[in-house]
């Protein structure tokens, strides 16, 4: 719709039109999609699978024939894919070769206070931290990011981010695409200059321009003709995307941020904030196989931001996966007991971004919760000082998108969401419920540079 439109960022959309510059580009499609390696565990027990990775500086090759430097985990950009079984623990023995504070926020999981990443838990140069996940929630693909005071946006943008995906045996039996086709497709911009290095400047999201799949850009994908699961992120600080196939074909919304939804939902269309996840089925077996079918960003402004990558299809293969009419679940939380108001805003005396007036202080809590008790919260993004889109991402627990402005939440919004999109001046209404531990959490726009300007704020879950 036309506030879709006013998507990326901080001013309006209009002034962001003339803003744009290309960024230095490599030829369209001319290579493979990278598939994140998989992560291998240092050790397993009866109970629980360890990993170890290293937070360190390293050189990728984001455009062909040129080395980048990026802050990567375990040397990885993106970083490793940790593949979690739900039920059995994952701990992450993460340490820090960088010569700044490093702290890792498992988005999406439910894990306790201690192990979340919290900016007042950070891993000291030349330390290390182990991060207990117990995978005590359902199946979902999460991803693992930099939460250090103040300069998470910077440290996801030069490349502190990895996927994390939690698998369920009970979810196999219901016959989704899996194993090779089960493929993450996790998008983020970023801004090189003309050597190709990182150019980080906060809230330059107007230079951001070259789009990365799984660490490259525009990269091919020679598909088999039959259905994949395909593993959406929007790994990006700021940018939105809104994602269609060229040829007007089908996508199968199967998941959300939380896992399964409870019944798939067939669009031509999904619109992701920075750091949401949508899970969809594509069925290749529809299309001649030579058809080509470019992922395409309504919201891109040139062919570079707007042709996110390539779907070649080849030869059918026999395909005995299938969507099922029922998925998952709902959380179903009761009525709630308590109904609050959280206003994003902008303070132009101070320059800071602002969660209900307030800019992020570590050691404040602004929000008490009750353990186990249902709360609406009725999300605002004021448009007053500056009409841009937020989101909001909750630490902790999932919750479920009630209405956006009276309308109903779009498809991949009905399942658990731990982010969901606020466009400017509008109001969305979710209910949650924390139920699990006490302590603090986070919650903040998930467009980063916001969020490291000051638009977090801390609940602390009391018995
Ligand atoms: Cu993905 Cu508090 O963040
Ligand atoms: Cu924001």
């Amino acid at each position: 719709g036309a506030a879709g439109i006013a998507v990326p960022g901080v001013l309006g959309a209009r002034s962001l039109r003339r803003a744009f510059a290309a960024g230095p580009a490599a030829p369209a499609f001319t290579r493979p999609l990278a598939l994140p390696r998989v992560l291998r565990p240092v050790r397993r027990t009866m109970t629980t699978d360890y990993y170890e990775m290293a937070v360190r500086e390293a050189e990728t090759e984001i455009l062909p024939g040129v080395k980048t430097r990026v802050v990567a985990y375990d040397g990885s950009f993106p970083g490793p894919t940790i593949r979690a079984l739900k039920g059995r623990r994952v701990v992450v023995r993460q340490s820090n070769d960088l010569d700044m504070d490093v702290s890792t926020h498992l988005h999406g999981g439910h894990v306790s206070p201690g192990d979340d990443g919290h900016p007042a838990f950070p891993v000291a140069p030349g330390d290390a931290r182990d991060y207990t996940y117990p995978n005590a929630q359902p199946a979902a693909t999460l991803w693992y990011h930099d939460h250090v005071h103040h300069m998470e946006a910077e440290m996801v943008f030069r490349g502190l981010s990895g996927l994390y995906v939690i698998d369920d045996p009970m979810e196999w039996a219901l016959g989704l695409p899996n194993g090779a086709y089960d493929v993450p497709i996790v998008m983020r911009d970023i801004h090189l200059d003309d050597a190709g290095q990182i150019v980080w400047e906060m809230g330059d999201f107007q230079n951001r321009n070259t789009i990365l799949v799984n660490g490259r850009t525009q990269p091919y994908f020679e598909v088999a003709a039959r259905k994949y699961r395909l593993r959406l992120v929007n790994g990006s600080n700021m940018r939105f995307f809104n994602l269609s196939l060229s040829n007007g074909g089908d996508l199968t919304v199967i998941g959300g941020d939380g896992g399964l939804l409870p019944a798939p939902q067939t669009v031509k269309s999904v619109q992701l904030s920075a750091g949401e996840r949508a899970d969809v089925v594509v069925d290749f077996g529809a299309y001649e196989p030579g058809t080509r079918i470019v992922l395409t960003n309504a919201f891109g402004t040139d062919a570079a931001t707007r042709e996110i990558m390539r779907f070649d299809v080849g030869s059918p293969v026999r395909d005995r996966s299938r969507v099922p009419d029922r998925l998952g679940r709902t959380l179903a939380l009761p009525d709630a007991d308590v109904t609050r108001d959280v206003v994003m805003d902008f303070n132009p005396a101070t320059n800071e971004w602002t969660m209900d007036g307030r800019a992020f202080d570590m050691n404040r809590v602004d929000i008490k919760i009750k353990r186990g008790q249902t709360e609406i919260w009725r999300v605002k993004s004021d448009s007053t000082h500056l009409p841009v889109p937020h989101n909001i991402h909750l630490h902790g627990t999932h919750f479920e998108v009630l209405d956006r402005d009276g309308r109903p939440p779009a498809p991949h919004e009905t399942g658990p969401k731990d982010t969901v999109a606020v466009m400017a001046g509008s109001t969305v209404r979710i209910k949650v419920r924390y139920d699990r531990y006490l302590g603090r959490y986070l919650y903040h726009c998930h467009l980063l540079d916001h969020s490291a300007m000051g638009m977090m704020a801390q609940a602390e879950i009391v018995a």
